[in-house]
């Protein structure tokens, strides 16, 4: 079992060429997961996830430890993968007691409010190595090899908590900013773009109070309508192409 937290695809993307090796395999979005028996029965057991913070999204580890709660993980290979823009920094140690392998992988940048999606022609470039990266971390998770790709250096501990704090600090507020410009064709589409179910719709689209700051809605937007506040007005949007008919 393959579980996945997304917002732009990167995450999925990686789950999913993962999981097309492994006969049987399904990817499962592990936002609306709950029944963890279904775990007692599989072989490996992988989460994939974004870098957010120098650490993993809220959710992620909220899901992780709920997940380790019930899973009797004898005989399980368990692996987790983080994609990130820029750095891992020290996420791998709120994992380190529970998985076998640890893989990170470096995908575009989706974060439009912090920062920049890459130009198409670098896009194209970090795709193209990510798919030769995780062809190599699949050929470990088949023969369920002990990887661990995390060299600590001095102050890392210190410095993730640090960045983590500042993107919790950055982001409190970003629900909360989000709203639909005046390019919005009420298609409705942004509803299915959320993994935790934030978006209805009233003549617009409504944000509601769970936003996870994921960015699949202001990156998903066919009209690139969905800002948050001014930072994101005129900026280019990123979606991973394997993501475009994945709905929540
Ligand atoms: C809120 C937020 C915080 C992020 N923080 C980091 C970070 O600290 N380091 C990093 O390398 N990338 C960071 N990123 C970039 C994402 O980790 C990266 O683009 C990831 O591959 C997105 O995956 P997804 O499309 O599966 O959500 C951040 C993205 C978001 C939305
Ligand atoms: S996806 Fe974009 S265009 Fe469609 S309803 Fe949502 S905000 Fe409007
Ligand atoms: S509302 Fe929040 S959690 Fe939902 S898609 Fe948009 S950014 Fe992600």
């Amino acid at each position: 079992m393959i579980f996945y937290f997304s917002g732009s695809g990167n995450s999925y993307a990686v789950a999913k060429q993962i999981a097309e090796h492994i006969e049987g395999e399904q990817v499962i979005p592990l936002a609306s997961f709950k029944d963890f028996k279904q775990c007692d029965h599989a072989e490996r057991i992988g989460i994939v996830f974004p870098c957010y913070g120098a650490s993993a999204p809220d959710i992620v580890l909220d899901f992780k430890n709920e997940l380790f709660r019930h899973l009797d993980k004898k005989g399980k290979y368990v692996f987790a993968i983080i994609t990130y823009a820029n750095s891992p920094a020290g996420s791998y140690l709120a994992f380190k007691e529970d998985v076998d392998a640890w893989f990170k992988v470096k995908m575009p940048e989706n974060d439009i409010y912090g920062a920049m999606a890459p130009t198409p022609k670098k896009e194209k470039d970090m795709l193209a190595k990510s798919v030769t990266l995780v062809n190599r971390f699949t050929e470990g998770i088949l023969n369920k090899k002990t990887i661990i790709m995390y060299r600590p250096i001095p102050g890392i501990r210190f410095l993730s908590k640090q960045g983590y704090k500042f993107v919790k600090y950055m982001y409190k507020d970003f629900g909360k900013k989000l709203y639909a410009d005046e390019k919005c064709v009420k298609c409705k589409q942004c509803i299915k773009y959320c993994p935790v179910q934030n978006i209805t719709f009233d003549v617009k689209p409504v944000w509601g109070s769970d936003c996870v700051n994921c960015f699949g809605c202001v990156n998903r937007c066919p009209e690139n309508a969905i800002q948050v506040g001014k930072k994101t007005q005129g900026k280019r949007r990123y979606v991973h192409p394997d993501y475009k008919n994945i709905y929540y």
